[in-house]
């Protein structure tokens, strides 16, 4: 249906206003001054003005109306009537968006520029009987929170961040005398709209500001003035703050003896907190919490857990309307020996159904950290009662951060295969966003922005429908010979990261701290062993591989039928989890005939091989397509060699430390 929406002839005779080859621009495109009269039911409402607006810069139909309908219960969704109606010679086409409230016009919106952008291009020149096509459109969310979860520093560094400093220039955010109003530079108010209109355009409507290695400053007067100043911009586009919170804060900032979530006097200073809070951005989303992980504090600090700490926190946010996403990623504290990927589980499977309603628990979408591939994690299926939300890492800490082209979709797809979204409340994602002009460091790094927030509004979409989105509306050409093999490209990159970085189960074998690098030796005696790449692969004269299996760790134990058995077998288990399951023999038969040797040679390979595949079309063909994107094509074109010359390492130093104990052939 979608592919019907034409508009050749405004295509041609638009005027181009707009167009900066450096990235800044996101997948928003170029803007077209035209003749597109748009009326709207809510001419005041600030956030229909921003539909009304995007609709005139960018849409070349003729006519759009904007009506809202309340009985439609369309919650943030929207119908979409596009109609083809004749003009003299030409045909354009008038639409009419209704939706439920604003938010869901602005939605409504953005889809028919997007529809206008991918499918008309998509579709050629030509095709002329599609002219005569309707669309009619009915979207809704399937999850309510769709939400970026950055990880920015006060300072403006950020962690695992590759993409330049922090966007959130606080310091660029001026306060008036009594510490209240607050004006902001002009660039900083620019670069926010930007964001702001990328993050709507995509259906993302919350965003957690800070590090979850919160700096307790966060909670001070000043930072919430300044917050302030930041949620009224988001706002009109959809989207509500949230801030990570150190849980130590009431202390840390001198005015209690203890953060004990028991002690009244903690009890109160939150509840004054948050009132403090709601009194200057009354929407305010809530509160992210890392607690008892990592160094960081926590209710463990008292021997409370961490339902009581939640539930502390949530009793203060509660008569506003706040919630409390409380992270799950916690290893250690409690559970010292135990196998670390086991440990989410033990620590909150017992906790499940004592947490406020307002409480929803956070969980990365594997066990362990975002590897580049894992097992999903059995706490979605373990805690039954508390609401959970998925945590996904946009930024690349563990598939070769800006450098390397590596499309997440696939991998976010592999998971809602084992976790249905529709089970969830929520999606978060830890952002790739920086200061950089093109935002996200790697030019191919924008489409995991853009790839996480469609996939939060609509899971069952594909990755290959979102990759073919974002590539022609970034780089304006629906050429299928560019088309097609760029896409090719970014479907089977995830698969040939995880080939040159750890195939067939293994994992975290990366460089201490920076997460970049192969370390497969790595070891260091004074670390938690949880954090030594020796603790998880386990290479021995026998073989290699951890043996999680019920003879094992048995973390297999944690997850329902039918994954239990078909893990804890060898023979059954799927060969991409093989050594994350199992401690396997080097000279042991894979399904292909070849021994697991052999087989893991092949893979490092592999990887290799696909990286020089990119690498070689980019170079030779890419450039012809990319018209007024030279710049981006150069950076990937440079990028891509770093990529091979990093796979090759990778193969490199893994192979030969692990022939230390196969002492079989490199083939
Ligand atoms: C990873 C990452 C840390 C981060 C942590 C978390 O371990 O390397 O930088 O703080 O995850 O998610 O809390």
């Amino acid at each position: 249906m979608k592919k019907y929406l034409i508009l050749l002839f405004t295509v041609l005779t638009s005027l181009h206003v707009s167009a900066k080859s450096d990235g800044s621009q996101l997948w928003l495109g170029k803007q077209y001054a035209n003749s597109c009269q748009v009326i709207s039911q809510l001419p005041d409402d600030a956030t229909a003005k921003i539909a009304k607006l995007e609709l005139e810069n960018n849409w070349r139909g003729k006519n759009v109306e904007l009506k809202i309908d309340k009985a439609l219960n369309l919650g943030e969704g929207y119908n979409i009537y596009a109609r083809p109606a004749q003009q003299g010679d030409n045909i354009q086409y008038e639409a009419t968006i209704t939706a439920s409230n604003p938010i869901g016009l602005l939605y409504g919106a953005y889809e028919l520029i997007r529809l206008q952008n991918t499918d008309a291009y998509n579709t050629g020149s030509g095709n002329q009987q599609n002219f005569s096509k309707a669309i009619d459109e009915t979207e809704k969310p399937q999850v309510g929170l769709r939400i970026l979860n950055h990880w920015d520093n006060l300072d403006g560094s950020i962690e695992r961040g590759y993409a330049g400093k922090s966007i959130f220039k606080w310091e660029e955010i001026k306060l008036g005398k009594n510490g209240k109003g607050g004006s902001i530079s002009k660039s900083l108010h620019d670069r926010l709209i930007t964001y702001a209109r990328a993050n709507a355009s995509l259906g993302i409507n919350g965003s957690v500001l800070n590090n979850v290695n919160a700096s307790p400053k966060m909670m001070t007067a000043e930072y919430i003035n300044k917050v302030k100043v930041i949620a009224n911009i988001l706002r009109p586009y959809g989207i509500r703050v949230y801030l990570s919170i150190n849980f130590a804060s009431p202390m840390a900032l001198g005015y209690t003896k203890t953060a004990d979530p028991l002690d009244k006097k903690v009890q109160q200073w939150w509840k004054k907190k948050a009132k403090e809070i709601y009194a200057a951005i009354p929407d305010f989303g809530g509160f992210l919490v890392k607690a008892n992980s990592e160094g960081q504090p926590g209710p463990g600090d008292y021997q409370r857990t961490h339902a009581e700490g939640a539930n502390m926190l949530a009793d203060a946010v509660k008569p506003y309307g706040g919630i409390i996403m409380w992270r799950s990623f916690v290893y250690g504290a409690n559970h010292k020996g135990e196998d670390r990927v086991k440990q989410a589980v033990s620590e909150f499977k017992g906790m499940d159904g004592k947490f406020r309603d307002n409480v929803i628990l956070q969980s990365k979408n594997g066990p362990l950290d975002f590897q580049p591939r894992e097992p999903y994690a059995p706490i979605f299926d373990n805690i039954r009662q508390t609401p959970q939300i998925a945590e996904l890492q946009i930024t690349q800490e563990y598939l070769g951060q800006s450098k390397h082209l590596t499309y997440l979709a696939p991998m976010w797809k592999e998971f809602f295969g084992f976790v249905n979204p529709s089970k969830l409340v929520g999606i978060s994602g830890v952002a790739n966003i920086g200061n950089d002009a093109n935002w996200c460091g790697h030019p191919f790094s924008q489409a995991n922005w853009y790839a996480f927030g469609r996939l939060a509004w609509n899971p069952s979409l594909t990755a290959e429908e979102i990759a073919h989105e974002w590539l022609v509306q970034t780089y304006e050409n629906q050429d299928e010979k560019f088309t097609k093999p760029v896409e090719m490209m970014m479907m089977t990159s995830r698969e040939a990261c995880v080939n040159y970085m750890m195939p067939l189960g293994l994992h975290h074998i990366f460089k201490f701290d920076h997460h970049y690098g192969p370390e497969p030796d790595g070891f260091i005696a004074s670390y938690p062993l949880e954090w030594c790449p020796v603790y998880y692969h386990k290479a021995d004269a026998k073989g290699i591989g951890f043996d999680r299996s019920s003879k094992g760790t048995d973390a297999v134990g944690q997850y329902p039928e039918p994954y239990r058995s078909q893990y804890d077998n060898i023979e059954t288990c799927p060969e991409e989890y093989l050594l994350w399951f199992h401690h396997v023999a080097w000279n042991y038969k894979m399904k292909s005939g070849s021994t697991l040797w052999q087989e893991l040679c092949m893979k490092y390979n592999m990887g290799v091989a696909m990286v020089e595949v990119y690498r070689d079309f980019w170079h030779t063909s890419a450039k012809q397509y990319m018209k007024g994107h030279e710049q981006e094509w150069q950076h990937t074109d440079s990028l891509l060699n770093v990529q091979l010359e990093n796979a090759k390492e990778w193969r490199e130093t893994c192979l030969k430390y692990f022939q230390t104990f196969s002492k079989m052939d490199i083939q």
